[in-house]
């Protein structure tokens, strides 16, 4: 007992069960869902196949998480009591019509798996059986599994493990029927003694599981990449040190020199007049700083919760809901740094620019997400979130998001001292010369882009396997020093790019820095195509539509988090180098 209310405890968000059970007490088991092998996320419900089903449908409330993950529960017709063995036993007859056959064979075709759920364990197989036989005459045969064959294993009072078994009984063959074909189902119980405790019950289900691991943790590559990256971060380092040095005796010498060094006096100095010119579209720019630093909160947040052991990793919907309900909660923070940094550079309109911030991720956001669920509510597949969490969902953005929001960007705009930049602006902009082509903006994003990508390259194949695939990747700690990686990488390239452009005398900084390493999700997003491609194996337009509409959001905060650190690494290093010129 003990035991249970320690993972009751750890497990805040969890919905975990830590059912005891005596002997020949009913176990309860749940259908779940049922879904094509490779495309993870497209889901039905078992029901919607031609099956026994109850004569009124009981489902079971769910989580939010759950309900994330296209989870549908409701009550089977097995009868399994605890610890009593149930030899072959009829569960009902199903009469075929045409279209149901055609439905099943479709379904097999495409290597449909089921779902059932037992004590919170989900127990997994296929509905049939492809038979592909001989070059001539080919042969392709489908066939029905119509017996299942229960395993579970117990530890005193608790369920420890369970498993499904197809291959007790010859399949069904679907081939050469005619309908109405009549079909028995059947199935059988069996539980096994075993000495691990409550605890081992998430390791047991790792070791043992239906779908396949493909993914080795490369270890050597995730340090070699480390490695690189550091020696990256340390050279840009070192060179900017030295060069900085260099300016500032050239230009702190020339002051008190005479005049005539001043027409060759090129670089950042001169600029000094205009490097602090706000930017156009201060209130978008002010928005997406805001965003970008309520995200970089929201992923830092996740990591560590996700770290502490939060989430149920068999559950990406844990995740998910945690995502969306922290997202609201930290509107406050995206309010409060817009709005500051609005205020800061002058701007008024700062009601226009609490609406902006709310609505810069959650618009696109909602966009995506309403075609996507109209596609999975027209296809019927429990993708599609139901009438009620959708409400759930609203009513969390508008009574919490939204005010929060405001609430922040009220407090940012009191909070606003001036700019204080450390040089005047003149009121006249100094013509900016042409660059060649490498110190372009295209050029810039190319390469900021690029190297924050390639620090976590390695790292993002196995997100996409957790994401799109059936992969759990649990070593979230590596994932929080990647994280770190990846915004230090872009700090200093950020701040390296920077430099070259001002010492080209070009003080359009601003946006600049936010679009130079925010491009990494540009590269990002062409790195999902090639994973959906090559490395994947889904079809269908409702799983396309899913990971391309989903991967499109989440390159876009990529953009919003790296711009954002990208840019303010800018600042400070902007700043830093005029407040150590010496001025006249
Ligand atoms: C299911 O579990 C039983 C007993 O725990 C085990 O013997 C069997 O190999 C498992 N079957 C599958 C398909 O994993």
């Amino acid at each position: 007992m003990a035991v249970c209310h320690f993972f009751v405890v750890l497990a805040i968000l969890n919905a975990v069960f830590c059912n005891e059970y005596s002997d020949n007490e009913t176990v309860i088991m749940y259908v779940n869902k049922v879904g094509p092998y490779f495309n993870p996320h497209e889901t039905y419900h078992y029901y919607q196949l031609p099956v026994c089903r109850p004569k009124k449908i009981e489902h079971k409330s769910l989580t939010l998480g759950e309900v994330l993950d296209g989870d549908r529960m409701a009550l089977s017709m097995y009868s399994i009591n605890y610890k009593s063995d149930v030899a072959i036993k009829e569960l009902c007859r199903v009469t075929f019509q045409e279209d149901d056959l055609q439905l099943l064979r479709d379904a097999i075709e495409d290597l449909y798996y089921f779902e059932f759920v037992l004590d919170e364990i989900p127990i997994r197989g296929f509905i049939g059986h492809l038979e592909e036989g001989g070059f001539l005459p080919h042969t392709h045969k489908v066939f029905l599994w119509a017996h299942l064959s229960f395993n579970i294993e117990y530890n005193g009072k608790h369920i420890i493990y369970a498993n499904v078994s197809t291959k007790e009984k010859e399949p069904v063959n679907l081939d050469d029927v005619t309908a109405p074909l009549e079909v028995a189902f059947t199935y059988s119980v069996k539980w096994h003694s075993t000495d691990l405790k409550f605890e081992q019950r998430g390791q047991r289900m790792r070791d043992n599981r239906f779908f396949p691991k493909t993914l080795e943790i490369h270890w050597l590559s995730i340090i070699n990449s480390m490695v690189l990256v550091f020696l990256l971060i340390g050279f840009v380092v070192i060179i900017l040190t030295r060069v900085l040095k260099s300016d500032f005796a050239r230009y702190n010498v020339e002051d008190e020199d005479s005049e005539e060094l001043d027409q060759d006096d090129n670089g950042w100095k001169i600029i000094h007049t205009d490097v602090f010119r706000f930017p156009a579209n201060k209130n978008l720019f002010c928005a997406i700083l805001g965003v970008g630093m309520q995200f970089l909160t929201l992923a830092t947040g996740i990591m560590l919760m996700a770290m502490l052991g939060l989430f149920n990793v068999h559950h990406h919907g844990q995740i998910n809901s945690a995502g969306i309900i922290l997202y609201a909660f930290t509107s406050c923070i995206s309010g409060y740094v817009a709005t500051n940094m609005y205020k800061k550079m002058g701007g008024e309109k700062w009601v226009w620019n609490i609406n902006l911030t709310s609505a810069l991720f959650a618009a696109p956001f909602f966009l995506v997400w309403a075609l996507i669920n109209s596609v999975a509510w027209a296809y019927g597949t429990t993708q599609a979130l139901p009438v009620g969490t959708i409400i759930l969902l609203m009513c969390l953005w508008m009574f919490v998001g939204y005010p929060l929001t405001v609430i922040g960007g009220i407090f940012g705009k009191n909070g606003a001292n001036g700019f204080d930049a450390p040089c005047r602006t003149k009121n006249i902009a100094r013509e900016i010369p042409a660059v060649p082509w490498y110190r372009s903006g295209f050029a810039h994003c190319l390469v900021g882009g690029f190297l924050p990508f390639s620090s976590i390259s390695v790292e993002l194949y196995y997100i996409f396997a957790t994401l799109w695939g059936r992969e759990q990747y649990t070593l979230y700690g590596i994932l929080l020093i990647v994280f770190g990686i990846l915004l230090s990488v872009t700090a200093c390239i950020s701040v390296a790019l920077t430099y070259f452009q001002l010492s080209s005398e070009d003080y359009r900084w601003w946006w600049r820095s936010m679009f130079s390493a925010g491009s990494t999700g540009l590269f990002v997003f062409l790195y999902a195509l090639f994973y959906y491609y090559k490395r994947s194996n889904m079809s269908g337009l409702l799983q396309t539509l899913e990971f391309f509409g989903y991967t499109i959001l989440t390159c876009y905060v990529f953009f919003l988090m790296l711009g954002t650190v990208s840019f303010f690494a800018s600042l400070s290093f902007v700043r830093y180098i005029y407040v150590n010129l010496k001025m006249d």
